[in-house]
C-alpha cells in the first residue's frame, strides 16, 4: 500500500494528538502543551509532553518520541496499516487504494513470511517428535526451563536433505530458496540448509520469523561451524536486525536498560534468569544500524564483553563505531565479564545476582576508551607517550558532535597529562624533571579551532574571562610544574588579549624546552623576553583562591580553572550552534539540547564566580 507523505501529513493534521493520547492517559494542560506521566516508563512526576501544534509527543525521562501514528503502533500495539486505517476513520479520510506493484511486493513478502512461519512450525514439531530426542537432551543439558524453550521457539531441523522440502510442499521450491531455507549449488539438486541442528527463530520487531540460527548439538568443538545462520534474504538483513529486540524493547522501556550480549544463548540464559531486556547482534560486531535501533529504545545501552583479549577487541570495535554517532545524552555503558565467561556461564556458575552485580558495575564509554588505549602499548619512552596521545586525539577527531568532541578532548588530554607528566612517585618510569628530560612530545601548539565570533563576543561580555585568564597565567608562573602537566589543555586556550596570548606561548615553549622552571626566577626570564606577569589589578576585582600561596588546594584549583577556561568557550560555541538549530527546527530535541547547554554554561559561570570570591572568605 503506498501512502504519500502528503496524505499522511493531512491525516496527522486532522487528528488531535492530545485527544488520542488523552483516551488512555490522564493529560493536563500546561501552557501551549499538555503534560502527563509517561506511559512508556514508570514515573511519579510528569515528564511526558504533548504538543498538538507540532503533532509530537516527547518524554524527557525515557526519550519516547513520536507522532500520532507512532503512538498507535508503540503504545496501542497496532501494526502500521491498522493504525493508519483507524486514524483515517476518525479523521473521515479514505485510505488510498493500494498501488499495484507495492501490493505485489507486499504479497510476495507476505508469502515469504508464510514460508518462514511454516518452517518454524516444522522445526518445533520435529523437536517434539521421535527424531528430536537428541536435541531435547541437548536442550535439557543447557538447563533452560520449559517456558523459556517455548517462548524462544526452539526447534530441531532433522538430519535430512529433503525433510523441509517435503514438509513445506505447499510452497514452490523457488520460495524456499529465496527464504534461505534451501541451498542450490550449480549442477546439483537443491537441499535443506539446516540439518541436524537445534533451531532458534530470529524475529523482526513485529514478532514475525525472518531468519533462523541453527546450532550443532555437540557440546564439544567439531569441524562444523557451531552456528549456521540464514543468509540475507528479502526479509532478513543481518546488519539491521537485533536478536530478541521485539521482546527486549518493551521490557527495556520499562526498566530503562537494555543489555547487549554476544550470543543467542546468552540472551536466552538472561531471560531465564529474569533479565528480559537482553539482545544480541547476529555474530558480527555491532553495526551503525543496530546501534541506532538500540538508542531508540534507551539512551545508554549496556554492552557486555568477555574479559579476554578478543572480548576487549570487540569492545573497542563497538566504541569506534559509536564515537562518530554520539549525541547529547546518547552513550554506551560497557561491562567486562570475568575472563573466559559469557553471561550464560556467569549465570550458571555464579547465579543471576552475580550477573546483576556485573551489570551494575558497567563503565562509561570514555573510561573504557581511555583504559584500552592506555594499556594497549608500553608507555616507557616519550615516543610511546606521544603515540598514546595521538591515538586518543584521533578517536576524538571521529566524534561528529562538536560539544561532545570538545569535552572528550579535554577529558582525555587531562587524563593523558596526569599520566604522562606524573611526578616520579606516582609513575616510576617517568624521567625526572630536574634532569631536564621531560618528554617533548609533539610541538605543543595544534592550531586551536577558531572560536565562533558570536561565542567570542558573548565570552567577552561575560567580562570575567580575561580576568580569569590573567589569574590563571599568574597562577602558572607561581606553579610552573603545572605548565607541562596541563600543556594539552593550555594549548587549547585562546586568550583574547595579545599580551596574554604571548605570555601563554612563552610559558608553553619554556616548559617544552625541558629546562627546569622555578617560580622564583620565571618572572625574570619572562621579563627578559619583554613579557610581564599579570598583577592583581588585572583580575577585575576578583580574588582567586589558587593565587593564595598558603592554600593547599591551590594547584588543584588552578587545574580546575584551566579546565573551565577550556570548556567555557566549547560550551559557548556549541550553544551558538544549538540556538541556530533550535531556530531552524524548533523541535523538542533541539530545545532540550539548548537548555542543557544553557544549564552547563550557568554551572560553569557559577563555579567561576565561586573561584573569584574564594579568597575573601579566608
Ligand atoms: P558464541 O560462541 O558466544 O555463541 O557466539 P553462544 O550463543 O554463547 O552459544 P553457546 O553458548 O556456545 O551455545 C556468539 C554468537 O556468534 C554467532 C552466533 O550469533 C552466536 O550466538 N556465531 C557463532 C555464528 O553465527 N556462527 C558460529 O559458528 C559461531
Ligand atoms: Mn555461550
Amino acid at each position: 500500500m503506498s501512502l504519500s507523505p502528503q496524505w499522511l501529513d493531512e491525516l496527522r493534521a486532522r487528528i488531535s494528538l492530545s485527544g488520542v493520547i488523552g483516551r488512555s492517559v490522564r493529560v493536563q494542560k500546561a501552557g501551549r502543551e499538555f503534560k502527563a506521566c509517561c506511559p512508556f516508563h514508570n514515573e511519579k512526576t510528569p515528564s511526558f509532553t504533548i504538543n498538538d501544534e507540532k503533532g509530537f509527543y516527547h518524554c524527557f525521562g525515557c526519550g519516547a518520541h513520536g507522532d500520532v501514528i507512532r503512538w498507535m503502533t508503540d503504545h496501542q500495539g497496532l501494526p502500521f496499516m491498522d493504525a493508519v486505517k483507524e486514524l483515517a476513520a476518525q479523521a473521515g479520510m479514505d485510505v488510498p487504494a493500494p498501488d499495484h506493484r507495492a501490493a505485489k511486493r507486499a504479497e510476495q513478502h507476505k508469502s515469504l513470511h508464510d514460508v518462514m512461519a511454516a518452517a518454524q512450525g516444522y522445526f518445533v514439531e520435529s523437536l517434539k517428535g521421535p527424531g528430536g530426542a537428541a536435541a531435547r537432551a541437548y536442550l535439557a543439558s543447557r538447563g533452560f526451563p520449559e517456558g523459556i524453550v517455548r517462548e524462544f521457539g526452539f526447534g530441531y531441523a532433522p538430519n535430512d536433505r529433503q525433510g523441509l522440502k517435503a514438509a513445506l510442499s505447499a510452497f514452490p521450491e523457488e520460495m524456499l530458496i529465496e527464504a534461505g531455507l534451501r541451498i542450490v549449488v550449480e549442477g546439483k539438486d537443491p537441499y535443506d540448509r539446516f540439518r541436524d541442528r537445534l533451531m532458534l527463530p530470529i524475529l523482526d520487531a513485529r514478532g514475525r520469523v525472518i531468519a533462523f540460527g541453527g546450532r550443532i548439538l555437540a557440546a564439544e568443538k567439531t569441524d562444523a561451524p557451531k552456528y549456521l545462520n540464514s543468509p540475507d534474504t528479502p526479509l532478513f538483513d543481518k546488519g539491521r536486525t537485533v536478536y530478541n529486540l521485539h521482546r527486549a524493547g518493551p521490557a527495556a522501556r520499562q526498566s530503562g536498560r537494555i543489555v547487549v550480549v554476544e550470543g543467542y544463548m546468552d540472551v536466552v540464559a538472561l531471560a531465564a534468569a529474569g533479565i528480559a531486556e537482553a539482545v544480541a547482534p547476529l555474530g558480527t560486531a555491532l553495526t551503525e544500524h543496530q546501534l541506532e535501533r538500540l538508542w531508540r529504545v534507551t539512551e545508554c545501552p549496556t554492552l557486555c564483553f568477555d574479559g579476554d583479549a578478543a572480548g576487549q577487541r570487540a569492545a573497542m570495535r563497538a566504541i569506534v563505531r559509536a564515537l562518530p554517532m554520539l549525541q547529547p545524552g546518547h552513550s554506551l555503558r560497557i561491562v567486562t565479564l570475568p575472563k573466559g565467561l559469557d553471561p550464560d556461564d556467569v549465570i550458571k556458575q555464579q547465579g543471576a545476582p552475580a550477573m546483576e552485580a556485573l551489570l551494575g558495575e558497567a563503565r562509561s564509554l570514555v573510561d573504557v576508551l581511555w583504559e584500552a588505549e592506555r594499556d594497549a602499548a608500553p608507555l616507557t619512552t616519550p615516543e610511546d607517550k606521544a603515540g598514546l596521545k595521538a591515538r586518543l586525539l584521533a578517536h576524538c577527531d571521529t566524534i561528529a558532535h562538536p560539544d561532545i568532541k570538545a569535552l572528550y578532548r579535554s577529558e582525555l588530554t587531562r587524563r593523558f597529562g596526569d599520566l604522562a607528566y606524573a611526578r616520579p612517585e606516582r609513575a616510576p618510569f617517568q624521567p625526572r624533571q630536574a634532569q631536564g628530560q621531560r618528554p617533548r612530545g609533539q610541538p605543543w601548539k595544534p592550531a586551536p579551532p577558531p572560536l565562533d565570533p558570536q561565542a567570542a563576543a558573548r565570552l567577552r561580555n561575560v567580562g570575567t574571562n580575561d580576568a580569569l585568564m590573567a589569574a590563571v597565567l599568574a597562577g602558572l608562573v607561581a606553579h610552573p610544574s603545572l605548565i607541562g602537566q596541563q600543556s594539552e589543555a593550555l594549548a587549547r586556550l585562546h586568550p583574547q588579549q595579545a599580551a596574554q596570548a604571548a605570555l601563554l606561548d612563552a610559558l608553553l615553549l619554556l616548559a617544552d624546552s625541558g629546562q627546569p622552571l622555578e617560580s622564583g626566577t620565571l618572572p625574570t626570564i619572562l621579563a627578559a623576553r619583554g613579557l610581564t606577569v599579570p598583577q592583581a589589578a588585572d583580575y577585575a576585582g576578583m580574588r582567586f583562591g589558587f593565587l593564595n600561596a598558603a592554600s593547599d588546594s591551590a594547584r588543584d584549583e588552578l587545574a580546575e580553572a584551566i579546565a573551565l577556561l577550556v570548556e567555557l568557550p566549547a560550551v559557548e560555541t556549541a550553544l551558538v550552534e544549538a540556538n541556530r538549530r533550535h531556530e531552524a527546527e524548533f523541535s523538542d530535541e533541539s530545545f532540550a539540547e539548548q537548555q542543557r547547554l544553557l544549564q552547563r554554561r550557568l554551572a560553569l559561570l557559577a563555579r567561576l564566580g565561586q573561584m573569584g570570591r574564594a579568597r575573601l572568605s579566608v
